[in-house]
């Protein structure tokens, strides 16, 4: 009587049986305990939540192999009923706890192969965030902003497209003169009543139309000149103007200031040099040497021998300048300068090629972190 075959579908051929009601029994026996047998068997190869879905499915669901017996239950005799329906719950709560401890498993598999992928080590140490440094020319500029916050300045800024009316009219610079000429300064008027300053010196102007003695400011920015870039012209730098406009300011004051800003940049014994000199919009002008930075001032190959190196122009604000602006300069006096920042730099870190300060090489700028 067992010379029957169960489809895969767990439906029983019973054509093929041969077929007496005992028969039948025997065969829903024989598929019940086949199916628990497989069930087991498919579990154990189940994989993830979705696999032992299908499973469920496939052995306990309305179209499943145990609701199949179930439904031939009418073909058996009332004794053998109760038999195959204990059995099928039998089967039916193996298969269940089977689903319920391979679910188990499968998530317990799942969380240490979480835990085992994506520990975290807290002990490697980390990647160090590359933290950036001021660039030299920053450093210096910040010491010498300190040296004369310090002594009571004030900083002011002004455009670097500038009117040729403040760059050069009202600081005693008429036309024709030789620093106005095109070889010289980009023009952005064919009138040249408009170009790029090249110099800081017209903040002077604006900031005295706009502020009553005493004056105190510095004022730092950069200026244009029609420059071709070798290792000491750039058609671009920056420089940094200082003026003082008060009664009674004297050449003594301006020397103090200087030799303040050059011992604070420098260091405390390092001398100056106050040099003869023109500038249109001072009087007496000079220019201002350091002692060589390398030999100390006994002569070497970057002084040239002459044991000075040229720092910065300066002298006291022509009284042309203070009367254009409306100061009277029988009852006040002022003294300017203007120091090349780029300049500053290269004298404090004996850098002798201004365009290492434009490279952004960082093997370079590394050196001042
Ligand atoms: N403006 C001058 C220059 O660029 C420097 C200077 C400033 C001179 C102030 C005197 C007074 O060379």
């Amino acid at each position: 009587m067992f010379f029957c075959e169960i489809r895969k579908s767990h439906r029983i051929h019973f054509y093929l049986c041969l077929g007496t009601a005992k028969g039948i029994y025997f065969i829903m026996k024989a598929t019940l305990e086949k199916l628990r047998a497989e069930a087991w068997r498919e579990l154990e190869g189940a994989r993830d939540a979705r696999e032992l879905d299908s499973l469920r499915v496939k052995y306990l669901g309305k179209k499943g192999g145990i609701t199949a017996i179930l439904k031939q239950m009418g073909s058996l005799s009332a004794e053998e009923r109760p038999a195959i329906g204990a059995l099928a719950n039998s089967v039916r709560e193996d298969i269940e706890g089977a689903l319920a401890s391979r679910a188990e498993s499968i998530d317990a598999a799942a969380l240490s192969e979480r835990l085992r992928s994506e520990k975290l080590d807290v002990t490697v140490p980390g990647t160090p965030a590359a933290a950036g440094h001021r660039h030299p020319m920053s450093i210096v500029l910040d010491e010498a902003r300190d040296i004369f916050i310090s002594m009571g300045f004030a900083v002011a800024e002004g455009p670097e497209i500038e009117l040729s009316e403040y760059g050069f009219d009202k600081l005693n610079t008429p036309p024709g003169h030789t620093v106005r000429g095109w070889s010289d300064t980009f023009y952005i008027a064919r009138d040249e009543s408009v170009h790029l300053r090249s110099q800081t010196s017209p903040v002077q102007v604006r900031y005295m139309e706009a502020h009553r003695p005493p004056v105190r400011i510095i004022s730092p920015g950069g200026v244009y000149r029609k420059d071709e870039l070798d290792a000491s012209h750039s058609p671009m730098f920056h420089q940094l103007e200082g003026l003082v406009v008060d009664r009674g300011i004297t050449f003594g004051d301006l020397k103090g200031t200087l030799n303040t800003l050059v011992q604070g940049i420098y260091g405390e014994d390092v001398k100056t040099r106050f040099r003869p000199h023109h500038f249109p919009f001072t009087e007496p002008s000079c220019e201002v040497d350091v002692q060589c930075v390398v030999c100390g001032g006994t002569g070497c190959r970057v002084c040239k021998g002459e044991g000075w190196l040229e720092l910065l122009g300066a002298g006291m604000v022509h009284p042309k300048v203070l009367a254009g602006v409306g100061i009277d300069p029988d009852e006040y006096s002022g003294f300017a300068f203007g120091v090349g920042i780029e300049r500053m730099t290269m004298l404090r870190y004996t850098i002798d090629d201004l365009r290492l300060l434009y490279e952004n090489d960082l093997r370079f700028l590394r050196q001042f972190a």
